[in-house]
This record gives C-alpha cells, sequence and structure tokens, in this order.
C-alpha cells in the first residue's frame, strides 16, 4: 500500500478514538486535521453562517431542487419511512417532508445526527410541525452508526448538502457500499452532490469576502487548543483553499507563516511546523453527474434520476437499492 492508502484505512480504524486519530493525521504530509473538529457548536453556528454568504450557492440550489422535485419524489419513492443523515436542523428537510405529507405514503421520519442538543430540538420543532408523522431522533455518526437506523416499509435515505464531498474517494465508496448493506432492494437514496463549475466560482464559494470560511477552518485549531490543551497560534496561519483540478476537489488548509513548534497536551505532542507548511483541515469534492451515477451504480444502486436547479451548479441523485 501506498502512504496516503494506507493513512486512510488507518483513520477509519482509529475513528473511535478522536485522539489516536488526530495523533495519525498530524503526522502525515501533508499533516491533516480531522474533519470531527470542525463541528462544535461555534462551527456549527459558522457553517450556518456560510449558508447565508452570498458566494456560496449550494444551499439556495439545492433548496431550488427539493422546491421543484419533492412532491415527485414523495410520489415515485412512495417511501413510508424518511431517513435524514447529518440532519442539523432538518431545515430544507421541512420542503421535503411537506411534500411527503401532502402526496406520499409517509409514517415516520428518522434524523440522524451526532449533535444530540441540535437533533432533539429539531425533533420537537418537527414533530409540532406534522403531528401525524412518528418523529424519531437516533443520536449516531452516519460514518459508523448505520446499523443503528430502524428497519421495515419502505425508506428513503436523504443524504443532502453535498456532505459526501467531505470524503475521499475510498471513505466515499466504504460509505456507500456500507449504506447499501443496512438497505433493502426497493429502498432509496436522494444524494446531494456538488457539480463541477468554474473555478472562479468554486473558490469565491470557499473564500468568501467576509471571512466567514476562514474563520469556519480556523476553529478547528481552537477546539484543539481547547479541548486537548494545546497552543496552535492562531494568527500564525493563513488560510488557504485550494483547486485542486486533478481530484475536482477544494482543498482547504492552513499555512503557517513563521516556523512554530505546537505542543498538544492530550497528546504529549510537539508538532513542529515549518514555515509555509500546511494544514489540511478539509477537501470539498465537487462531482461529475455521470461519474456519481457510476459509483452509484458500482455500490448497488440503480434507475438513478439525476436533477439538478435551473443553473445547473448542484445535483440531486434519487437512487434505488438493486
Ligand atoms: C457541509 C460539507 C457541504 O463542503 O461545502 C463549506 C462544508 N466548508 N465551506 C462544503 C464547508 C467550508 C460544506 N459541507
Amino acid at each position: 500500500m501506498d502512504h496516503d492508502t494506507t493513512r486512510r484505512v488507518n483513520a477509519s480504524i482509529d475513528r473511535d478514538d478522536p485522539l489516536a486519530e488526530l495523533d495519525r493525521a498530524l503526522r502525515t504530509r501533508p499533516r491533516t486535521i480531522p474533519p470531527r473538529w470542525l463541528y462544535d457548536d461555534r462551527g456549527s453556528e459558522l457553517f450556518d453562517e456560510i449558508t447565508r454568504l452570498p458566494e456560496y450557492y449550494p444551499t439556495e440550489a439545492e433548496r431550488e431542487i427539493l422546491a421543484t422535485h419533492s412532491v415527485m419524489i414523495a410520489e415515485t419513492s412512495g417511501a413510508t419511512t424518511v431517513i435524514e443523515l447529518g440532519s442539523g436542523t432538518s431545515d430544507k428537510t421541512r420542503t421535503l417532508l411537506d411534500a411527503f405529507v401532502a402526496h406520499g405514503e409517509i409514517e415516520r421520519f428518522v434524523p440522524l445526527d451526532v449533535s444530540e442538543a441540535t437533533l432533539l430540538y429539531a425533533a420537537e420543532v418537527l414533530a409540532q410541525r406534522y403531528p401525524d408523522l412518528a418523529v424519531e431522533p437516533v443520536v449516531g455518526d452516519f460514518t459508523r452508526h448505520l446499523s443503528r437506523l430502524p428497519s421495515g416499509g419502505t425508506r428513503l435515505v436523504a443524504f443532502l448538502g453535498g456532505t459526501i464531498g467531505n470524503f475521499h474517494l475510498e471513505e466515499r465508496r466504504a460509505f456507500l457500499g456500507a449504506l447499501a448493506d443496512v438497505l433493502e432492494p426497493g429502498d432509496w437514496l436522494l444524494l446531494g452532490v456538488d457539480l463541477i463549475k468554474s473555478v472562479d466560482r468554486l473558490v469565491a464559494a470557499y473564500n468568501d469576502s467576509q471571512g466567514v470560511t476562514d474563520a469556519f477552518i480556523r476553529n478547528a485549531l481552537r477546539g484543539i487548543n481547547r479541548e486537548l490543551d494545546a497552543d496552535f497560534d492562531l494568527g500564525n496561519f493563513d488560510y488557504v483553499p485550494l483547486w485542486d483540478a486533478r481530484e475536482h476537489r477544494i482543498d482547504m488548509r492552513l499555512r503557517a507563516c513563521e516556523p512554530e513548534v505546537a505542543h498538544i497536551g492530550a497528546l504529549g505532542l510537539d508538532v513542529a511546523l515549518e514555515a509555509g507548511e500546511e494544514l489540511r483541515v478539509e477537501i470539498s469534492t465537487k462531482f461529475d453527474p455521470a461519474a456519481i451515477v457510476a459509483e452509484l451504480a458500482d455500490a448497488g444502486f440503480g434507475h438513478t434520476e439525476f436533477l439538478t436547479d435551473a443553473a445547473g451548479d448542484f445535483g440531486l441523485a434519487l437512487t434505488r437499492r438493486r
């Protein structure tokens, strides 16, 4: 196995141990910060702010697709259970649920999220909005806890926002395979993917003029400092979003301006950074519709209907477990 493959295989082994995962990630080149450090309370707020930025088109584009096609999705799937992975506030999902309640066969909504507080609050709001719907929240991480999902009826799993773009290729394959494993033939997946487009627009979406994305990415180091007794000098880093044309992804990095030795107390680790050395914090892969449809087919999903907004910026794949 090459170095990069070893890193990713190991990364899935120590997923259950955030300390081991971070230790390993910081020893690879480029050094990496695992995505879990992005979504503490402040990170979730900053991401919410990102979705309202003029440069960040995916949220509105996906909302447009849902507004146009939710009734068709409800009628075509006939799903009795709708599951949402990484549901957060289930904000956009309301459009989908409205259509399922009015035109579909839905009986139950199952939001799954790692953040218990957000999840339970969202579930309460939804239970009030849809009195005839059983709302059954599941606390969990969609990369590890798919087995916690309920079975029975016809299920539709929604994985929205383009979050699948945060996975590396091997992680994406493993995730789609695991999802295919927990689903029965005839169950459905509704998958949101951001699409390849002009580099200028892609970079602008991750390099906004108000610096919110910068703050969101930088916040990962703040969390490590706070929770792991570390002393990264936040002011010593520049936020650097790069477009990786070969991998079709935005690569969000923090570049150390001056040399620095950051000590991470909880790991007993000194991270010696050279001037100009970069930490990779997040990737956001962009897709070609035919390529993601082919990946879905490899994982066991077929009859894929690929929907986009009018501008062709974002895609929603409605696909069926074979
Ligand atoms: C939540 C993963 C879809 O990749 O566009 C936005 C996260 N990071 N700006 C994305 C993100 C920086 C976002 N996803």
